[in-house]
């Protein structure tokens, strides 16, 4: 039977997680700060094994919007959980990990676009999708492919309070934990790597496309590209 791992499988998209690879038969193993797994800390992941998928899912809000005001603890955990728990996932199932073996990260719609009520998760989610898009070669020269689904707002105990009642009262519909799970189903099996899926309720996992960066301007670009002088 092959294996898998869900960090953050305790709760909300992990737990759906954890669900839906055992509907496709893996064996599962949550590891979740509530029993005793800290994805920020090097020494649990050296316990961990080899597992043929792995969905680097335990993410943590930043949860301040005026940088004034940011609390050093919680800046600090959120890069702890939702940055080290991404990068030290990868770096010890790079070194454990079957080849054929299949990683997907959750990021966020935050990895993707500002969110100016929460500027450091989108800075760890943004990282989140930085790394993924940049470490896949290196793992792919090892079989192993890497991908990072990037959800709008899910229905999970993260999204509480104020925010929740905020989504409630403009009717904005948001995605069950299950439709999360199922896009990264459709990541693992994609046949892609360093790529970023955006999830919206109501929609497909699109693969989304980074827009092409304008390179150096060159002494060539200048004589075919200069607009004429000025009169
Ligand atoms: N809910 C949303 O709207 C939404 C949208 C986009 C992305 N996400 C991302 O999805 C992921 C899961 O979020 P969720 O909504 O299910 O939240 P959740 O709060 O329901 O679950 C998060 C889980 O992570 C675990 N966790 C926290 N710190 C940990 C640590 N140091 N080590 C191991 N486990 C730890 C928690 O115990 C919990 O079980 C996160 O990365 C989150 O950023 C959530």
């Amino acid at each position: 039977m092959k294996r898998a791992l869900v960090t953050g499988g305790a709760s909300g998209i992990g737990a759906a997680l954890v669900s839906r690879l055992r509907a496709e038969g893996l064996e599962v193993e949550s590891l979740d700060l509530v029993t005793g797994f800290d994805v920020s800390d090097s020494e649990h992941w050296e316990a961990v094994g080899p597992v043929d998928v792995a969905c680097l899912n335990a993410g943590v809000l930043g949860g301040e919007a005026d940088p004034a005001l940011l609390a050093l603890d919680g800046y600090r955990r959120a890069i702890a959980v939702n940055v080290d728990g991404v990068v030290l996932g990868v770096r010890h199932l790079a070194r454990v990990m079957p080849a054929g073996g299949r990683i997907v990260c959750t990021a966020s719609l935050a990895g993707l676009t500002a969110v100016p009520d929460d500027p450091v998760y989108a800075l760890t989610k943004h990282a989140v999708v930085g790394f993924v898009r940049s470490v896949a070669p290196a793992l792919g020269a090892r079989g192993i492919a890497i991908n990072a689904i990037c959800p709008g707002f899910a229905d999970t105990p993260m999204v509480a309070g104020a925010a929740r009642s905020a989504l409630e009262d403009a009717g904005f519909p948001l995605l069950t934990a299950a439709d999360v799970a199922e896009a990264a189903w459709v990541a693992l099996e994609s046949g892609e790597t360093g790529h970023a899926w955006v999830v919206q309720p109501g929609r497909s996992p699109i693969d989304f496309r980074f827009p092409t960066l304008p390179g150096p301007r060159t002494a060539a670009d200048e004589q075919v590209g200069m607009p004429p002088p000025l009169a």
